[in-house]
């Protein structure tokens, strides 16, 4: 496990960034695993800024979201969907085709986790997962519980973390009370994983997952498994580390 602290949110976001596109120069083709909220917003800016130099091309890069509200349409303007093209998918030449997002509103939601798993499949291992981290330590929304699910399946969310999101609804009431993620076997399965976490309300929890026991309770602290993770932290996230 590599932890890296930044002084600030630009150097964080351009780290995070060079990570990324420092993968996609060496390997056009590669997979990337994709994460929506506030944390990487500034990691896509940068990445797009390095897009506009000319540095890289995302033409034959495959995208997979880790996850999407059930019962909001593409459209709708917190969708995830909707959010990964407002952040990234709008400012690059990633072609929609290559782009993979679990369909909330799927009629039936068995099949369409089959349908993200098997296309997962198919598409190979992801080369780079990049991950936020929730205040109660779930990553995708694999939510604390006695056990997880390895492939992509339907949640019910926390009331924390629906408290959380609330912020871009206009109330908690329209905050989606469930939502399709990837499971933490498909997470660890990636090559390498990229955690970024911001921010000192999530010092406690980034601290607790890196270094605390390994358990369900807290999704995040299965990572200490991986061979491959990097940790961006500000010097918020990062003050209970040494
Ligand atoms: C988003 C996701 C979530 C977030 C987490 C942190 O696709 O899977 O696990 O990464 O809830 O959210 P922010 O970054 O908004 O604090």
């Amino acid at each position: 496990m590599n932890i890296l602290t930044f002084p600030s949110d630009q150097e964080l976001n351009e780290a995070g960034a060079g990570i990324v596109t420092g993968l996609v120069q060496t390997n056009p083709g590669a997979v990337l695993g994709l994460a929506t909220g506030s944390t990487p917003i500034g990691v896509y800016s940068e990445m797009i800024k390095s897009f506009r130099k000319g540095m890289v091309s995302y033409r034959r890069v495959s995208t997979f979201n880790l996850d999407e509200y059930a019962g909001l349409p593409r459209e709708h303007p917190q969708s995830y969907y909707s959010y990964m093209r407002t952040h990234l998918f709008d400012h690059i030449d990633v072609p929609e085709s290559n782009i993979h997002i679990p369909d909330g509103t799927a009629a039936n939601v068995r099949e369409e986790c089959e349908r993200y798993d098997r296309l997962l499949e198919q598409t190979g291992q992801i080369d780079l997962q990049i991950l936020g981290l929730g205040h109660n330590g779930h990553i995708g929304f694999n939510e604390p519980d006695h056990a997880l699910i390895r492939g992509t399946h339907a949640v019910r969310l926390s009331e924390t973390t629906r408290q959380a999101n609330a912020r871009f609804f206009n109330s908690i009431d329209e905050v989606p009370t469930h939502a399709i993620t990837m499971g933490v076997g498909t997470i660890l399965k990636a090559k390498t994983i990229l955690l970024i976490v911001k921010g000192s309300d999530k010092a406690g929890i980034v601290h607790t997952s890196l270094t605390g026991p390994i358990t369900t309770e807290c999704p995040a602290s299965l990572l200490q498994t991986h061979p491959h993770l990097v940790v961006l932290l500000d010097t918020e996230a990062g003050r209970f580390f040494g």
